[in-house]
C-alpha cells in the first residue's frame, strides 16, 4: 500500500490482522489449540506448542508493536505479569529507580515479592528529572516510569529521563497504561521498552485482563519470548482476540475519552463541593505545559479531592450511572477510592507521603453522553 507509513488509526485496524487463509475470514481467528501437528521429526509450519506460540497472540503482538512504534511486542496474562517478565531481565543485586506513584501493585511486586530475591528499589518523584540522576548507582540497570501517575496524575518527562538513562548506560521502560499509544509514544521519546496494562483502554470494554512489553532491542525481544516460553505467564488466544477486536475501535475511543475528560474536569474543577481536581488539561495542573509538549491529547483520567473519607463515601454511594469499581480505560465512567482500592497495599504512611488522601476519588471518564456523565456527578456531589 505504498510507502508512506499509515495512520493510527488505519494500523490498529490492519497491522497484524490481514484475513486468514484459508477462509478470507476478516477477523483473525481464536486459535483454540495446545499444540500443532507436526509433518515430520523436526518439521512443522512454524507453531509447535501454544506456551511458545499461538496465530492470535501473534497478531496482536504485532499489532501491539506496530502501534507503540517498537521492533518487538510480547503479551502476558496481566500487567503485573508483564512487568515481573520484564523483571526477569535483573539478576541478584541489580537495582531498580522506580517512579514514587505508581501503581500500589507495582510497588508491591517490587518489595514484597522481587526483594526477596535480592533485587534492589529506590522510589523518587520522577517528575524531577534531576532525581532520576540522583537516584542512579553503578549497580543500577532499569529506571521504570509511570506518566501519568497513578492517582495524582503527575508527568515525568520522559525525553529528559531517557536522556539521563542513557547517558549512564540505564534502560528507560515506561507505563503508558493511562494514555495508550494513541495519546503517548514513548519509544519516540527515546524509552527502551513501553508497558501497559492492556486491561485498560487497550482492550476499553473491561472485558479481559492483560499485559504488554513493547521492545526496541533485539536482545529484550529474545529475553522476553524465552520468559514466556519457561514461565507461560502468556495471554489466553480468546482475550488476545478480546483485546484485537479492543484496539480496532481505539483511535474514536481515545478521541471520545479526551472531549469527555476535558469536559468532566473542567465541570469538576468549578464545583463547590470539590476541593481540587487532578487532570493534565486543566491550566492550574503544575505540568500542564510539559502534558501538552509530550502528549497529543490529556485523556480521562482524573482525581478529585472531595476532604474526607465520609465525603467521599457519601458521593460514591450516590453514583447512578458511573460505577464504584477498580480498573479504568472502559468505555463505561468508573470510579474508585485510590486509598481503599489501588494504593491500600503501600500503607497509610505511603499514601500520606504521595498525597493519597482519604477523601480522594479517581475518575475514569467512559465514553457515555458526557452530559449524563456530568449530570451524575453533579447528583452524586449534592449537597457535599
Ligand atoms: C498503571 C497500571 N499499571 C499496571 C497495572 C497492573 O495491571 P493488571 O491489573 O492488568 O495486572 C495497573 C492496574 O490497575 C495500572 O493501573
Amino acid at each position: 500500500m505504498g510507502e508512506k507509513k499509515l495512520g493510527f488509526a488505519t494500523r490498529a485496524i490492519h497491522d497484524g490482522q490481514e484475513p486468514e487463509q484459508v477462509t478470507g475470514a476478516v477477523n483473525v481467528p481464536i486459535f483454540l489449540t495446545s499444540t500443532y501437528q507436526q509433518e515430520e521429526i523436526g518439521k512443522h509450519k512454524g507453531h509447535e506448542y501454544a506456551r511458545l506460540t499461538n496465530p492470535t497472540r501473534d497478531a496482536l503482538e504485532e499489532s501491539l508493536c506496530s502501534l507503540e512504534g517498537g521492533t518487538s511486542a510480547h503479551v502476558f496474562a496481566s500487567g503485573m505479569a508483564a512487568i515481573t517478565a520484564m523483571l526477569t531481565m535483573m539478576k541478584t543485586g541489580d537495582h531498580v529507580v522506580c517512579s514514587d506513584n505508581v501503581y500500589g501493585g507495582t510497588q508491591r511486586v517490587f518489595d514484597k515479592v522481587l526483594a526477596n530475591y535480592g533485587l534492589t528499589f529506590t522510589y523518587v518523584d520522577t517528575s524531577v528529572a534531576e532525581n532520576v540522576a540522583a537516584a542512579i548507582r553503578p549497580e543500577t540497570k532499569l529506571v521504570h516510569v509511570e506518566t501519568p501517575t497513578n492517582p495524582m496524575m503527575s508527568i515525568t518527562d520522559i525525553r529528559a529521563v531517557a536522556d539521563i538513562c542513557h547517558a549512564k548506560g540505564v534502560e528507560l521502560s515506561v507505563d503508558n497504561t493511562f494514555l495508550s499509544p494513541y495519546f503517548q509514544q514513548p519509544i519516540a521519546l527515546g524509552a527502551d521498552i513501553v508497558m501497559h496494562s492492556t486491561t485498560k483502554f487497550l482492550n476499553g470494554h473491561s472485558d479481559g485482563l492483560g499485559g504488554v512489553l513493547v521492545c526496541t532491542k533485539p536482545e529484550q525481544a529474545e529475553r522476553f519470548r524465552f520468559v514466556q516460553k519457561c514461565t507461560g505467564g502468556i495471554l489466553s488466544p480468546f482475550e488476545s482476540y478480546l483485546l484485537l477486536r479492543g484496539v480496532k475501535t481505539l483511535a474514536v475511543r481515545m478521541k471520545q475519552h479526551d472531549a469527555n475528560g476535558r469536559a468532566v474536569a473542567e465541570f469538576l474543577a468549578g464545583h463547590k463541593a470539590v476541593k481540587k481536581v487532578f487532570y493534565p488539561g486543566l491550566a492550574d495542573h503544575p505540568q500542564h505545559e510539559l502534558a501538552t509538549r509530550q502528549q497529543s491529547g490529556f485523556g480521562s483520567m482524573l482525581s478529585l479531592e472531595l476532604g474526607s473519607l465520609e465525603r467521599a463515601n457519601a458521593f460514591a454511594k450516590r453514583l447512578r450511572l458511573g460505577y464504584l469499581a477498580e480498573s479504568l480505560g472502559g468505555v463505561e465512567t468508573l470510579i474508585c477510592h485510590p486509598a481503599t482500592m489501588t494504593h491500600a497495599a503501600i500503607g497509610a504512611e505511603g499514601r500520606a507521603r504521595l498525597g493519597i488522601t482519604d477523601g480522594l476519588m479517581r475518575i475514569s471518564v467512559g465514553i457515555e453522553d458526557v452530559e449524563d456523565i456530568i449530570a451524575d456527578l453533579d447528583q452524586a456531589l449534592a449537597g457535599r
